[in-house]
């Protein structure tokens, strides 16, 4: 079997590029994001400057144990100062079974919740709103159903990964993952919850989404990462 180390980048190699420096915005698409992209909104009971999302990222980085640390405050700190309007922490454990990365922070202790205060401080004095990522693999698969029932109990948002191919296993020289039209497939499910969506969107793309009523908020990871990632 060619299983490709790690996720094998199949049909970008270069997904930076694909995502357009402001600077290099015509006019109308800056406009298009100002007016949508930057506008505020409420999630639930909680109002965020503008609806751009950090979608979330694992770092691996609560050395040596999976406290959170100084590290990752810096991190989520740069991260609410560098304007996002709300920022979905890494995957964070409720035990420590639930992942194979032995250094993701976890939530399940007195002292994990007062170095996520820490966190939560700095990020909210920088603007900023933040929410957490409870993660214990592996997923739900029954999307559907599961979808309909959080919506049912008005969570605050929903938000759903498109697919994209850069970030997709090539097995067998073959993609892997099933691809289907999320929006089309769940946004009609989400009824009183906001509707955040996510996978290798344009600002553009994400300013038309939410310009036109199907989306609330837009989440991108690669216009929040960089070399080096501090
Ligand atoms: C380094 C890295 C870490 C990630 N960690 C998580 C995670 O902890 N939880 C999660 O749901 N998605 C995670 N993802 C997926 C991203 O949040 C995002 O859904 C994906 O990169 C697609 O968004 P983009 O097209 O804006 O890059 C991770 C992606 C990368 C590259």
């Amino acid at each position: 079997m060619d299983l490709s180390p790690g996720y094998k980048r199949a049909e970008d190699n270069n997904a930076i590029f694909k995502h357009k420096l402001l600077s290099s915005l015509t006019p109308a698409e800056k406009y298009l994001i100002m007016s949508s992209l930057s506008t505020p909104t409420t999630l639930g009971a909680v109002e965020i400057r503008n609806r751009n999302v950090i979608s979330a990222l694992t770092r691996n980085r609560s050395l040596p144990t999976n406290i959170p640390n100084d590290t990752n405050v810096d991190y989520y700190k740069q991260r609410a100062h560098g304007g996002a309007g709300l920022i979905v922490i890494e995957g964070t454990l409720i035990c420590q079974q639930g992942t194979e990365w032995p250094h993701a922070p976890g939530i399940y202790t007195a002292e994990h919740v007062a170095a996520w205060r820490k966190i939560t401080d700095v990020v909210h004095a920088e603007g900023a709103k933040i929410f957490s990522q409870l993660w214990h693999q592996p997923t739900l698969a029954i999307f559907k159903y599961v979808i309909t029932e959080l919506d049912a109990i008005k969570l605050a948002y929903i938000a759903i990964l498109q697919y994209v191919a850069a970030q997709d296993l090539v097995i067998d020289g073959k993609l892997h993952a099933t691809q289907h039209d999320v929006i089309a497939a769940y946004q009609p499910l989400i009824k009183n919850s906001n509707f955040i969506l996510n996978g290798g969107l344009t600002p553009s793309e994400a300013a038309d989404l939410i310009q036109s009523g199907t989306i609330d908020a837009a989440a991108f990871r690669m216009l929040w990462i960089s070399h080096p990632d501090m």
